[in-house]
């Protein structure tokens, strides 16, 4: 077993950045939401160090969620958005807010976007720790976001290459002979 941070060319969000950006998100968030119902909904796996950072930085009571999604084959998104798992709960009267690790087609986010808007939340908001704008195949916006980095496949605090790398406490790039 190698040690994780021997695959990792470059490091582009520190643990010091993501505290920033964890603080920053969770002042607006707590701001916006401060008379709403607020229930997050977190798209597993990779949102998992962010919205437990993130939460953490709000000072609200909310309600937690996860939900089970996949897209991703490797480093290319498949663009067929499937629900592995739900969550079990009625959406009506909630201020929806769905918390993903990176926006990058939008094909995910806006299909769970959707979804909730169809279950009839009394909001619908997202929040993306990453944004990769040149990724884009369909025209959809975040409402928050923690950073714009360039069109990269990037591993690290929740984000995964074939399942590995999640732990990383930083996000970092790959070198690219281990996944080219
Ligand atoms: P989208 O549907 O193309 O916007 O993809 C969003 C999902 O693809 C994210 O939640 C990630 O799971 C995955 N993804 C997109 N870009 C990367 C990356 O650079 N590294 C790891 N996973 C990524
Ligand atoms: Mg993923």
């Amino acid at each position: 077993m190698s040690n994780i941070n021997n695959n990792i060319k470059e490091i582009l969000v520190s643990e010091d950045e993501l505290a920033s950006i964890n603080k920053k998100l969770g002042q607006m968030i707590t701001k916006d939401y401060k008379n709403k119902n607020l229930l997050i909904i977190g798209l597993l796996k990779g949102c998992i160090p962010f919205v437990g950072d993130l939460m953490k930085n709000i000072d609200l009571d909310l309600r937690l969620e996860f939900l089970k999604v996949s897209s991703y084959l490797g480093t290319s998104s498949t663009g067929n958005v499937k629900i592995k798992e739900d969550i079990t709960i009625n959406v009506e009267g909630y201020d929806v807010l769905i918390i993903d690790d990176i926006l990058d087609t939008g094909r995910t986010t806006s299909f769970i976007k959707e979804l909730f808007i169809q279950r009839n939340a009394k909001s619908v908001k997202v929040c993306c720790l990453l944004d990769k704008k040149e990724g884009r195949v369909i025209e959809f916006d975040a409402d928050y976001i923690g950073k714009d980095i360039p069109n990269l496949f990037v591993v690290g605090y929740g984000l995964d290459f074939n399942e590995k790398y999640r732990n990383l406490p930083y996000i970092g790039i790959l070198n690219e002979n281990y996944y080219k």
